[in-house]
């Protein structure tokens, strides 16, 4: 098969390019009824904080990515240049071994997390926080006859796209017609203060006490997560309460471990005697 090159397609004719994303790509997040009758959106080039489509089309990327995913911007040419010097180095080795960026980069990670000790690499979000769940079951079947193995989650929180993610995942319009979905993902009330569903003085203080009344009705040696979106974002742009941290170290002595999501890396990090602690990118709630 003839494949255009796409660097010399992109000073030139793209109409190939539009025919064959309309015809064989399958994109996330968009309908694709309406690429019937208009053209897919082609993104070919990006400097700094503009992108530009195949029509030529300037475009401040204000969504960095469309997803809150390029926040570094556009030809970055000294990452570019890391990034292809390793790849000639060193292009790949599975973790079995260690490696030179691997472990300079755990340790620059860790001196901003203090508390924990170790990182797991993974591809994405999801896969990170996957990791996460299954070191909790792990620890619960090891360390605790199956005890602490149930992980909570936030109404409004997203944390990926796998189906335990989806169990854990605080917007059920996105899990609907995936079932049955992982047991053992139990939800505690959002903390949208806009949504006002406590009438308080101290709003976050609230939140953080319903949180602790769902730990203390599952039982606190039952639970073995919190996991939790610093800033819920798709769901409703909202920070983390300082009160809420604080619950969270409140009842880590009680449960195996309290975590906090955040997207754009994927790392996972656990303490290093077994305690799971973490998801996407890390840290310990203070
Ligand atoms: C808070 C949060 N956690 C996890 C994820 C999943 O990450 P990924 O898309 O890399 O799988 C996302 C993705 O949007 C996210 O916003």
């Amino acid at each position: 098969m003839n494949i255009p090159n796409p660097l010399s397609a992109r000073d030139n004719d793209l109409s190939h390019i539009i025919e064959a994303d309309r015809a064989h790509v399958w994109h996330h997040l968009l309908q694709h009824k309406a690429l019937e009758t208009t053209d897919p959106r082609i993104i070919v080039e990006g400097k700094g904080i503009r992108v530009w489509d195949a029509a030529g089309r300037e475009y401040i990327d204000a969504v960095s990515g469309g997803v809150w995913t390029v926040n570094v911007g556009y030809g970055r040419e000294s990452i570019a240049n890391a990034v292809r010097d390793q790849l000639i180095k060193m292009n790949y080795f599975a973790q079995s071994a260690g490696s030179i960026p691997g472990s300079l980069f755990a340790e620059a990670l860790l001196d901003k997390m203090p508390g924990l000790s170790r990182v797991y690499y993974a591809n994405s979000g999801s896969e990170a926080n996957e990791k996460v769940f299954k070191m909790v079951r792990q620890i619960s079947a090891r360390h605790h006859k199956g005890k602490k193995s149930k992980i909570l989650y936030r109404d409004r929180d997203y944390h990926g796209t796998t189906l335990a993610n989806l169990a854990a995942c605080g917007q059920p319009e996105r899990a609907a017609l995936y079932g049955p979905l992982p047991e053992g993902f139990i939800q505690v009330p959002h903390c949208l203060e806009y949504r006002k569903q406590w009438d308080v003085e101290d709003y976050g203080r609230r939140a953080a006490d319903a949180i602790e009344e769902v730990i203390l009705r599952e039982g606190a040696d039952e639970i073995g997560l919190l996991c939790l979106e610093p800033i819920t974002a798709g769901g409703g742009s909202s920070c983390l309460r300082q009160a809420i941290g604080s619950a969270c170290r409140r009842s880590a002595g009680n449960t195996t471990s309290c975590s906090i999501s955040t997207k754009s890396s994927a790392v996972s990090a656990a303490p290093a005697h077994g305690s799971a602690i973490s998801t996407t990118a890390c840290s310990p709630i203070s």
